[in-house]
């Protein structure tokens, strides 16, 4: 790697990654696409909008989606070092899906974890509850590896903005985070951009200053803003030039600030 803490591809991740030696990484962090722009509608700036994210995000039938999910979670395995983890987020489009592949793959189930947005969009049918949370699963490469999980960083840490999250208390599988804040979209908009904080804290919860985390689906970058923030460095992944454009932007801004 470069002086810089990080590396960028603008590519396939199902062909870079297997041009990456194996047991690389010391986490991976993947929000793959949830397969839900199928015509929906939904809510944005008090607007009602069909659920359209982009091409990327299209499901191609159950089957399909599941074979895609399999295929990049066993190569993300295969770049995994041996006490690595591996966090997948998702809503039910994919989560199911994912799980699944995961257990198929032997990867070990550590956590699921509930990230609730209390300020989700409203839902405009009126006829479903509406959708509030997004779900992480957590995973070690096998059963008998040795995974970093920083206790006392996430009882001992400060989270101001979770109200769920008492001070000395054991953090909880149940998160709230806001939607990311306007600060963070300054040099321009993903879709699915998630937030920092959520980013954070995954990140302090399961590596150590110094590891090598991978985006296999990049998009504007949040891995490796959070991870540079935090002394780690970073590998993303993105197949549309436009984000990957986006993600240097933001990734810039973050080694200067961390004063790399
Ligand atoms: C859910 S978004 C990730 C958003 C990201 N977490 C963020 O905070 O901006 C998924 C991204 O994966 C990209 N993508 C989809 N399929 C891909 C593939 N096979 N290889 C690499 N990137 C892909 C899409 O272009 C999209 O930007």
């Amino acid at each position: 790697m470069s002086v810089k803490p990080y590396r960028l591809y603008c590519a396939d991740c199902l062909e870079q990654l297997k041009e990456i030696p194996e047991n690389t990484f010391d986490m991976i962090f993947a929000d793959p696409p949830y397969m839900l722009s199928n015509g929906g509608i939904s809510c944005q700036s008090g607007k009602v909008v069909s659920v359209n994210k982009g091409g990327w995000d299209k499901s191609q039938g159950f089957e399909k989606d599941f074979e895609f999910h399999k295929q990049w979670l066993e190569l993300c395995k295969r770049v995994l070092k041996p006490h690595g983890t591996l966090w997948v987020s998702g809503t039910y489009h994919s989560i199911y899906s994912c799980g699944f592949a995961l257990q198929l793959l032997g990867y070990h189930i550590l956590n699921d974890i509930s990230w609730f947005k209390p300020n989700a969009s409203p839902n405009m049918s009126c006829r479903y509850f509406t959708a509030s949370h997004e779900t992480l699963i957590w995973v070690r490469k096998d059963k008998d590896s040795k995974h970093i999980f920083n206790y006392e960083a996430m009882k001992n840490g400060s989270f101001p903005k979770d109200f769920l999250k008492k001070a000395d208390t054991q953090m909880r599988s149940v998160w709230a985070i806001g939607t990311p804040a306007m600060s963070e979209k300054s040099h321009g908009k993903h879709p699915t951009q998630k937030p920092i904080d959520l980013l954070e804290r995954i990140i302090l919860a399961s590596t150590n200053p110094g590891a090598l985390i991978l985006d296999p689906f990049m998009g504007s970058g949040t891995t490796g803003v959070a991870a540079i923030k935090l002394g780690r460095k970073f590998v993303g992944i993105e197949k549309e030039q436009l984000f990957i454009e986006l993600a240097e932007k933001r990734l810039y801004d973050a080694t200067i600030s961390a004063g790399e």
